[in-house]
């Protein structure tokens, strides 16, 4: 099936056909010492892979016959002008691999004929507006893996015919203005750029006519209200499939969240749905109506409708002013279109694929640059994680919020120990078995956000070494034990807004060093810093804000931790509730004197005062037990066992991609 997709795509986006030779099989024109040339499928293919070549010159012969060159793994460092001049019967030429710091203007000077070119892996940092004039034919451009920081707007203007553009990879910051305003993408791979924000007016108003598949993962999103117009355009491309997630990096409170999942409202703030629609520029599609359109994209579209209730009765726990979800539209009526079970669009990857181990009722799709899956379960009713079969080989993501789970056992992710990501989000979470994720090593953000958790133990988090963000938002935690963050020794960031927290044991935080913590919306009154903020010395955000913070004497140590703390550390305020003189007032602005009368007489309160805090690391019984356990005995040996499968299945598939895809062929 993958082939019949990926095939069905490469068809879609190779609008003509390579001119083809006559029947004969035999090679009529001559060769060019050092390289290799065979006729295959009718065309004359010339290979000079890994020849030595240090400039293109060197290819010193010249054909008549339409032929593909080869010229990967060479040393070139510099595409000079008219470079290929005598090479003008050039269909398709591959360049990757080299060492290609600059294409002089003018380089591809008489490639009238040329269709594919291949940049990959080389070191170009600029496309300028004029580094691929000649080539009025390009319909394929493949520059990933570069260390591409600018585009010119008018890099593109003369590729007329351009179709395919593949750039993940690089260093891009921004697309300019007006860059796609003269072709008509069908794919965009922007992966794993430094982009933050696309706009609707000059991008993203060009790219809805014709492109099929847009990846925009792997970028630093910056979800603020001007995001609204991506969002919106997503909303509105209804046959545009989106291939894997947008996840915001800033700002704060919408770290790690997907941009499709939050609300116009908590983007926009200040702007009433009207003020928002009118700042979108986005003109309303001819019928009119945005509730007809498909939230998503449609290649995260699900054919299982029948869980959109639950999904609904947990948004409210999540997103209070989200509104309910609009009626899906019909399928999405394209012939590449992949059924439910069947990956996104795997066209134009890199690399050769792999057959695909997918659980049933899930959607999974290859990341091809470490030959990952990402595995979409999400709203599918699922009960227990149990039922995900069959469990597919070298998982990296796995999604499965929106479900009816109830419980996390401990052989749940028994299978699963390459995962980096695991969404637990918006289920009804009320059990974690001690040692749930004791098999996941690897486990980099973990989510359970909008659950019915009410405790936090150190036995959760048993064989997490590698954890970096910690998702716990919209629970009803009210317990957090000591040392329960302590056997995450990477831990970056802990997320603990909207839970009903009144404190938090001594050595909270002590062996972690967390950047990033919010308490926002908890039950605070105080906090103490002694053997609990004390340990956050890395912090670099804090958000204490909307607790019923108690101002009276013994907030005193928290007062100045926080005057030590920059301002741009705290997010928002730190707003008293009582006494009745601070009611309202923020802790940083008050008087010494108001929080503390009794201060004048007698010394200040200090914090060690109280008990004399224990050593870090000694608090939990259960942390004693636990400072021998190895975690990953027992791991290491099946991951090691599941790479050489896939070195297996992929050096078999590998021959057979040759024949099928013509661009695994050439990569
Ligand atoms: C490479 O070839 C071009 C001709 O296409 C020539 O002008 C240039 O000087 C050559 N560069 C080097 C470094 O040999
Ligand atoms: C590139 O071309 C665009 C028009 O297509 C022009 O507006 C822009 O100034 C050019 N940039 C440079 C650096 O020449
Ligand atoms: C869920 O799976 C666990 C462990 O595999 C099993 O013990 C439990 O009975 C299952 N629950 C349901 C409702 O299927
Ligand atoms: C998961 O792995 C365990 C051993 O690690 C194995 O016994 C079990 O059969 C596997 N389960 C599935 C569903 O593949």
């Amino acid at each position: 099936m993958l082939w019949v997709t990926l095939l069905s795509t490469i068809a879609l986006g190779w609008t003509t056909p390579i001119p083809l030779l006559e029947d004969s099989e035999e090679v009529d024109e001559p060769c060019f010492e050092p390289c290799y040339c065979e006729v295959k499928e009718s065309l004359f293919h010339i290979h000079c892979d890994g020849r030595g070549f240090t400039n293109v010159s060197q290819v010193s012969q010249s054909w008549t016959r339409p032929f593909k060159l080869y010229l990967q793994r060479n040393s070139m460092r510099k595409l000079y002008f008219n470079n290929f001049l005598h090479l003008n019967s050039a269909v398709a030429i591959n360049l990757g691999n080299n060492a290609l710091l600059d294409v002089q203007v003018g380089a591809f000077n008489g490639l009238s004929l040329l269709k594919r070119l291949y940049l990959h892996e080389n070191k170009l940092e600029v496309f300028r507006n004029d580094t691929f004039s000649g080539l009025e034919s390009l319909e394929y451009l493949q520059a990933d893996y570069n260390v591409i920081k600018r585009i010119e707007s008018g890099a593109f203007r003369n590729l007329h015919k351009l179709r395919v553009l593949i750039l993940n990879d690089n260093l891009i910051p921004a697309l300019p203005n007006l860059l796609f305003r003269s072709v008509s993408l069908t794919h965009l791979d922007l992966r794993g750029n430094r982009l933050r924000m696309l706009g609707y007016r000059g991008t993203l108003e060009y790219m809805g006519r014709s492109l099929m598949e847009i990846q925009l993962e792997e970028n630093p999103w910056n979800c603020v209200c001007d995001i609204v117009q991506l969002k919106a355009w997503l909303e509105r491309v209804p046959y545009t499939a989106l291939v894997g997630e947008i996840t915001c990096e800033y700002p704060f409170h919408l770290h790690g969240k997907d941009l499709r999942e939050i609300s116009r409202a908590e983007l926009c703030p200040q702007l009433s749905e009207e003020e928002v629609e009118a700042s979108l520029g986005i003109p309303r599609l001819s019928s009119g109506k945005e509730r007809t359109w498909p939230t998503k994209p449609s290649s995260m579209l699900s054919s299982n409708h029948n869980t959109a209730s639950s999904v609904e009765n947990k948004e409210r726990h999540l997103k209070p002013t989200r509104r309910s979800r609009p009626p899906k539209a019909s399928p999405t009526p394209r012939s590449a279109y992949p059924g439910p079970n069947q990956p996104p669009i795997a066209g134009y990857q890199t690399r050769p694929p792999i057959p695909i181990i997918c659980p049933t009722e899930c959607a999974c799709s290859l990341h091809i640059n470490d030959l990952g899956l990402t595995v979409n379960c999400k709203e599918k009713a699922l009960r227990n994680i149990s039922e995900l079969l069959p469990r597919p080989l070298n998982a990296k993501k796995l999604y499965l919020s929106g479900n009816l789970i109830q419980k996390i056992y401990r052989s749940d992710f028994w299978n699963f120990s390459s995962l980096d990501l695991l969404h637990l989000g918006s289920n009804r979470i009320s059990y974690v078995q001690e040692g749930a994720f004791i098999n996941l090593p690897n486990l980099r953000s973990l989510y359970l956000n909008g659950n019915d958790i009410e405790r936090l133990t150190p036995g959760m988090f048993r064989g997490l070494q590698s954890l970096r963000y910690l998702y716990f938002e919209y629970n009803v935690i009210r317990e957090i034990q000591p040392a329960t963050f302590g056997l995450m020794p990477v831990l970056q960031l802990v997320f603990l807004n909207n839970n009903l927290l009144r404190t938090l044991p001594v050595g909270a935080f002590s062996g972690t060093s967390l950047a990033r913590l919010n308490l926002r919306n908890n039950y605070f009154l105080h906090l103490p810093v002694s053997g609990v903020l004390e340990h956050l010395q890395a912090v670099v955000q804090i958000d204490l804000h909307q607790n019923p913070w108690d101002c009276s004497c013994e907030i005193v140590p928290l007062k100045q931790w926080l005057e030590k703390l920059s301002s741009v550390i705290v997010v928002g305020e730190v707003v008293c509730r009582t006494p009745e003189v601070a009611t309202g007032k923020d802790l940083r602005s008050l008087d010494m004197a108001l929080l503390c009368p009794e201060l004048k007489r007698s010394a200040p309160p200090s914090d060690n005062a109280a008990a004399p805090a224990p050593p870090d690391g000694v608090i939990s019984p259960g942390n004693a037990g636990s400072s021998g356990f190895a975690p990953t005995r027992g791991v290491i040996p099946l991951s090691v066992l599941i790479l050489s499968l896939l070195v297996l299945v992929v050096s078999a598939v590998f021959a057979a991609a040759r024949a099928l895809c013509p661009r695994a062929e050439e990569a």
